[in-house]
């Protein structure tokens, strides 16, 4: 086998163990958030929730992530007919919740 090939081998494998997982976890980070902060009584996302709000599942592809992390600090100045409270959490909540929301696609 030639060196190139092994080299190859090994990155792949750091690919699929090291670094996946670590952006899986996030979403699922990000999705408990969305979850335990009931977004989801306004908001539908993936075929369930409220119909209050506008459907989420497709917000990743219209929005950017820095506009989540400045529109979850003060929804209505961003949006303003969002009737939503400034969402409260850590910046790694709000970065995984970001993240979250980018994957809606
Ligand atoms: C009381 C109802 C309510 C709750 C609870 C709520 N939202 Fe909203 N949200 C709205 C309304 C109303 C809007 C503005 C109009 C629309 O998008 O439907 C909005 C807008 C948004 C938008 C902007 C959509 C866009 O691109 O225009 C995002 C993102 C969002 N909400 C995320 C969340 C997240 C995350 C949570 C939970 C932490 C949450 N919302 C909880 C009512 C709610």
């Amino acid at each position: 086998m030639k060196k190139t090939h092994i080299f190859f081998m090994i990155l792949c494998s750091g690919l699929m163990f090291g670094l996946l997982p670590v952006e899986a976890s996030e979403l699922e980070a990000g999705k408990a958030f969305f979850k335990k902060n009931r977004c989801m009584l306004c908001h539908s996302i993936g075929g369930s929730g409220g119909e209050i709000a506008s459907d989420l599942s497709k917000v990743g592809s219209k929005r950017e992530r820095a506009w989540f992390l400045k529109f979850f600090k003060n929804p209505k100045k961003w949006v303003p007919t969002a009737k939503m409270m400034p969402i409260k959490g850590s910046e790694k909540e709000l970065s995984a919740l970001a993240d979250y929301l980018l994957a809606q696609k």
